[in-house]
């Protein structure tokens, strides 16, 4: 990736480091799934957590669950991200999906949803899913991995995804995830 993007990655905690890796790699292979930009999805999925560098590691690194205000707080990194990009001079094909990658109602700042173009929601989907199969097959602080069933049965239900995203992440599990998640633990 980017020389720009090295110093600020390389001060993210190591486990979003490799998080963000993965779900990198996971955009890059749905892109084609929703029709956008393999190198435009892999970049969306390595910086999408970028805005964490504001948010306190001892949250970050919560065992516990996290009170009201600690998840108000952690909600933000989607917003830092986005001005984190935007003032870097990326585009809003990418800070953008980094805004909404948790919905369209977190961070419940701002109101850029009104220059959304078709593509952007493409890739609001992708990074979206992406990174909810990420969270939810690896080992967190906070919970253990979850099964690809419950994993899927997740992303069912979730407005930020559909059917053909869901079939192949139904297949990425067998070709890549056992390598990845055994690099997950690593830094654990
Ligand atoms: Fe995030
Ligand atoms: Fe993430």
């Amino acid at each position: 990736m980017e020389e720009r993007y090295a110093k600020l990655f390389g001060q993210l905690n190591k486990e979003t480091q490799s998080h963000s890796k993965r779900v990198a790699k996971i955009c890059r292979y749905l892109a084609p799934v929703m029709g956008i930009d393999e190198e435009l999805a892999y970049r969306i999925g390595y910086v999408h957590d970028v805005g964490k560098l504001y948010i306190p590691s001892r949250i970050i690194k919560k065992s516990e669950s996290l009170t009201e205000l600690e998840r108000e707080i952690v909600d933000l990194h989607s917003y830092y991200g986005y001005k984190m990009l935007k003032d870097m001079g990326d585009g809003p094909e990418v800070y953008i999906p980094v805004l909404f990658h948790h919905g369209f109602l977190k961070p419940r700042i701002g109101n850029e949803k009104a220059v959304l173009t078709e593509d952007m929601m493409k890739s609001i989907y992708v990074i979206h899913s992406a990174d909810v199969y990420d969270a939810m097959m690896n080992k967190r602080v906070y919970h253990e991995p979850f099964s690809l069933e419950q994993t899927l049965d997740n992303l069912k239900d979730d407005a930020l995804s559909n059917d053909n995203i869901i079939n192949a992440l139904a297949q990425y599990r067998c070709t890549e995830s056992k390598r990845e998640k055994t690099i997950s633990y690593i830094y654990i």
